[in-house]
């Protein structure tokens, strides 16, 4: 981990992989992981935490399955939002997006439980920034 200033510009440059998040920085016991993301992701859901988002640049696309029904939320640049934990929930950038997530080190990309893992989608709790 480092203990120097990481721009994120500059860790978004450092890779190029899609659905595959980086680990910039660790804040106790949490992961602050950014990703590059093109087309869909796949329905998961973590049931015992909260998942953060935090849209660095292009438009994320979140779609949810609530008690109420299914709906899509829509992240512009600059825009948070928080899955609840126990939530169903696929993302999606259909014109690509960066992205920031925050959450608990050790949670896997796709979830306790999830569909069909499309090849295109990496299964890990993060990579290390330049590894
Ligand atoms: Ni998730």
């Amino acid at each position: 981990m480092s203990n120097q200033p990481i721009p994120l510009a500059h860790a978004l440059a450092s890779f190029d992989a899609l659905w595959s998040p980086r680990v910039v920085t660790r804040v106790n016991d949490y992961d602050v992981r950014v990703a590059k993301v093109e087309g869909e992701h796949v329905w998961h859901v973590h049931e015992d935490t909260d998942e953060f988002f935090l849209v660095l640049d292009g438009t994320l696309r979140i779609a949810l399955r609530e008690p109420a029904g299914e709906r899509e939320v829509v992240l512009p640049r600059g825009a948070v939002f928080t899955v609840a934990r126990g939530v169903e929930h696929k993302p999606s950038a259909p014109s690509g997006a960066a992205i920031l997530m925050f959450e608990p080190a050790g949670t896997l990309t796709v979830g306790d439980r999830h569909e069909e893992i499309p090849d295109h989608l990496d299964v890990t709790t993060g990579h290390a920034l330049g590894g």
